[in-house]
This record gives C-alpha cells, sequence and structure tokens, in this order.
C-alpha cells in the first residue's frame, strides 16, 4: 500500500478496539526476559515496533512463543543470562528498542550492535549513552547516532538528571541500574510515560517513587507471571481527534490504557470543544484501562503550553488534525518533535498545506487553522506512521479525497488504520452525503 485514498466524510462513529499499548509491550517483553520463570503477556502489540523487540530478544537466546491469539510465552533468562547474538541486533524504525535495549546490554557481559533503519540511524543517542557510560558501559557510536556497539560491563549506580524529559532515557538508566551494584536513581525535569515503574513493580521489584524522582536497586530478582496489554491510547489518538473534529461524530473505544501520564489528549479534547467520557473497566498490572467516548460538539481555538508537551508528545500529530476544518490550534515547546520518525514539525506543516489546510511553522512547533473544509490533495507520511495517521485524519472532512503517500507506514504502530478507518465512515457519511 504505497498510497492510500482517503473519501471525505462528514462524521465517523462506532465501536472498537486498538492494539496493544506500544510501550507497555516493549517493556513487558523486556522485563520479561530479564525476569525468572515463564510470562504470558496477552494484547501484545502487533505494530513492526514491537515485533523488533521480539526479534532482538530472540537473537539474544530468549525463547518467545506465540500462539495463535497472538498471546507470548516469554521464557524469561534471569538478570545476565542473555547470550552474546552472534549477528547485529536491528531494531528496524524503534526508538523504544534501541534505547531501552541499549540500558539492558550495558549489563551484559559481552559486546553487542544494536543497529536500525536511516530514520533510526539518525535520532540522538547521546541521552542514553552518556548515563549508561557513566555506568561503567562502553558504547561506540557514529556521532552519537547509531549503530552503537555496547560493550557491556559490570556496573555501578548513579543519579542522573536527563536535560529533556524522557521516558526511553528513564528507561534505559533504570534497566541498567536492575544491572548495577547500588541504588540509581532518575530525576526527571517533568513528568513522563511511567510504565516502567509499573512493570518493574508487576514482575516483583521495588520501586522507589519520590516526586520527579525514580530508584531501583540493582540485582533485585524479577519473576515471571501472566499480564494483559491494554489499548494504545497513542492509536486510539487519532479516532478521538477525529471524533473531536467531526461534529456529530461518536466514537467508543473499548480497552484502552488510562494511565494518567498518558490521558493528557482528554482534557485537551475538552478544552477544544468535544464531549469526553471515560468508564475505567479495571487494573492489569497497575495499569488503568477502560472505555473512552468522544463525541463531536463545538470546535474552538486550543493552545498547548510547553509543560504540556511531554504528556503529549506522541498525540502532537493527532493534535495537528483536530482544527484541519473549523478552529485553531497552536502547539509551543516541542521542539523534540523534531528528533522523532520524522522531523514532525515539518512533516505536519507540509502535508497539512498540502491539503489545503492554513498552517504555520515556528522553531518549536505549529499553528493550524481551519477555515472550513479543504480541497484535500497529496500529503507525503514522511516514513513516519503517526503522520501518515494524522494525514489521514486531517483529510477526511476536505472537500474531495486526498491521497496519502507512504501510507503503509502505519504498520509500524497500527496495522489495519486503514481497515478500522473505512469501518468507522458510516454509510451515507461519504462525499455523496455532503
Ligand atoms: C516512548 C517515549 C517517548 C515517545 C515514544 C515512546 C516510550 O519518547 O515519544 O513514542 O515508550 O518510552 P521519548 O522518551 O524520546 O520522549
Amino acid at each position: 500500500m504505497p498510497a492510500a485514498t482517503i473519501a471525505p466524510a462528514r462524521r465517523i462513529h462506532g465501536r472498537l478496539r486498538v492494539p496493544g499499548d506500544k510501550s507497555i509491550s516493549h517493556r513487558y517483553a523486556l522485563v520479561a526476559a530479564l525476569a525468572d520463570g515463564r510470562s504470558r503477556l496477552s494484547g501484545y502489540s502487533t505494530g513492526a515496533d514491537c515485533q523488533s523487540t521480539l526479534a532482538c530478544l530472540r537473537r539474544l537466546g530468549v525463547e518467545i512463543e506465540v500462539d495463535a491469539e497472538g498471546t507470548l510465552t516469554v521464557s524469561g533468562r534471569g538478570l545476565g543470562g542473555f547470550h552474546a547474538p552472534a549477528v547485529p541486533l536491528d531494531a528496524g524504525n524503534s526508538g523504544t528498542t534501541m534505547r531501552l535495549l541499549a540500558g539492558v546490554l550495558s549489563g551484559q557481559a559481552f559486546v553487542s550492535a544494536l543497529v536500525g533503519d536511516a530514520s533510526l540511524s539518525a535520532r540522538p543517542m547521546r541521552r542514553v549513552m552518556e548515563p549508561l557510560e557513566r555506568m561503567g558501559a562502553h558504547i561506540d557510536a557514529i556521532d552519537g547516532r547509531a549503530p552503537l556497539t555496547i560493550h557491556g560491563a559490570p556496573l555501578h549506580a548513579i543519579d542522573h538528571e536527563p536535560a529533556v524529559p524522557s521516558a526511553q532515557v528513564k528507561s534505559a538508566v533504570l534497566l541498567a541500574g536492575l544491572h548495577a551494584s547500588g541504588t540509581t536513581s532518575v530525576a526527571e525535569p517533568a513528568e513522563t510515560r511511567d510504565h516502567t515503574e509499573r512493570a518493574l513493580t508487576a514482575f516483583g521489584a521495588a520501586v522507589d517513587r519520590r516526586g520527579l524522582r525514580v530508584s531501583v536497586n540493582g540485582g533485585q530478582r524479577l519473576v515471571g507471571g501472566a499480564f494483559a496489554i491494554p489499548g494504545d491510547i497513542s492509536s486510539a489518538a487519532f479516532w478521538m481527534v477525529a471524533a473531536a473534529s467531526l461534529p456529530g461524530s461518536r466514537i467508543e473505544i473499548e480497552a484502552v490504557g488510562l494511565n494518567p501520564t498518558r490521558t493528557a489528549l482528554i482534557g485537551v479534547l475538552r478544552r477544544f470543544g468535544a464531549r469526553v467520557l471515560v468508564e475505567v473497566s479495571g487494573t492489569n498490572a497497575g495499569e488503568p484501562y477502560g472505555t473512552i467516548i468522544v463525541e463531536g460538539d463545538r470546535t474552538g481555538t486550543l493552545t498547548i503550553a510547553p509543560e504540556e508537551v511531554p504528556g503529549l508528545i506522541d498525540e502532537l500529530p493527532a493534535i495537528a488534525a483536530l482544527a484541519a476544518q473549523s478552529g485553531e490550534v497552536t502547539v509551543r515547546g516541542a521542539a523534540e518533535l523534531r528528533l522523532k520518525e520524522s522531523d514532525r514539525i515539518a512533516a505536519l506543516v507540509a502535508g497539512l498545506r498540502n491539503l489545503g489546510i492554513s498552517a504555520e511553522e515556528w522553531p518549536d512547533g505549529f499553528t493550524v487553522h481551519g477555515t472550513g473544509a479543504p480541497r484535500g490533495g497529496v500529503a507525503d507520511a514522511h516514513d513516519d506512521h503517526r503522520i501518515a495517521m494524522a494525514m489521514a485524519i486531517a483529510a477526511l472532512g476536505a472537500r474531495g479525497p486526498s491521497h496519502i503517500n507512504g501510507a503503509e507506514a502505519v504498520a509500524i504502530s497500527y496495522p489495519g488504520f486503514f481497515e478500522t478507518l473505512g469501518r468507522l465512515v458510516a454509510p451515507g457519511d461519504g462525499l455523496g452525503a455532503r
């Protein structure tokens, strides 16, 4: 599917589930591999990124079976139990795979190499290399970028204060900390997703959390178990935004993760003028989940302030599509977006303009201003799953059909995105009904 065609739609409605949470899937697979005993992981993400993590773990000697329902059985090897890989470990497009594995591999008694695709090989790795080297590992890179060669070593604990808020950096240091002597702490400049902390606790480790400071003792034993992974709210975000931007829409997303470090979009959509209802169904392994209902109503003017950015980092592409037809959205303090799978600020602004939507680029963000149904056009995904999905959602309210080039990128986190889109555009709500 090199290009996807998006037919105009007046509204979307339906009840659905989204693939398993990408961040939680990576962590459960990694922690299950480090644990003693077997783990059963249901709802594991079907996205290519999480498959990259499984492929790397298999190369490290971890046995992983997948049944017909997609439930994984991971045979844990215990801390320090991985085999030296015979070939470089390929993280594909996945920053989480590369950065979190770098933390784990730093504490193994062998040399390993981590490689990635062109996008991942252009992303900054010094942010993990610096603390991991301070703990005792040695990491070769090319100007702070992959390929990485990791010389694992006996590690010692550090206190780390990352310059930018990053759950990947925090997680890499904490996972290395499990392999280190002493107590490793990370004090973040702002709160980021805390799935690693919750996963380690669920697998039996003691994690000390005081405000923005998290600490783990080295040498703790992790114990395998059975865990269910909720749907990915960052994937649900595209449907939530589509419903909010197309008044008269109603969307219900079941069994989606509601971890409070991930739900900031709900408040954002309410500020924009949508009705959002949240029903908590329960908690699995410390991760709350439930149903989110979004009804498009009014559209408004919205500014995302810099301090909101860490809690919305993966939702900002969707948020850029919110005002595609009417209303106005400004995001500032989000320069980190330029360091994601693509330069998301440039990619979003260029794509929206190509669809006939008024968009302004700032060094650290963007403004999108809806002036009625745009004409539609041809937008490029820039090999970035979230750009592909944001463009598809922005194109929904256009006057004519649009094309998204490179649409197959959605498979990184959301295979089946376009099939689901087809189902949510109700008969009679397409072009003919406008
Ligand atoms: C992630 C953390 C975020 C996010 C990424 C997934 C994670 O990256 O953008 O999609 O699973 O820890 P940063 O840690 O670079 O902010």
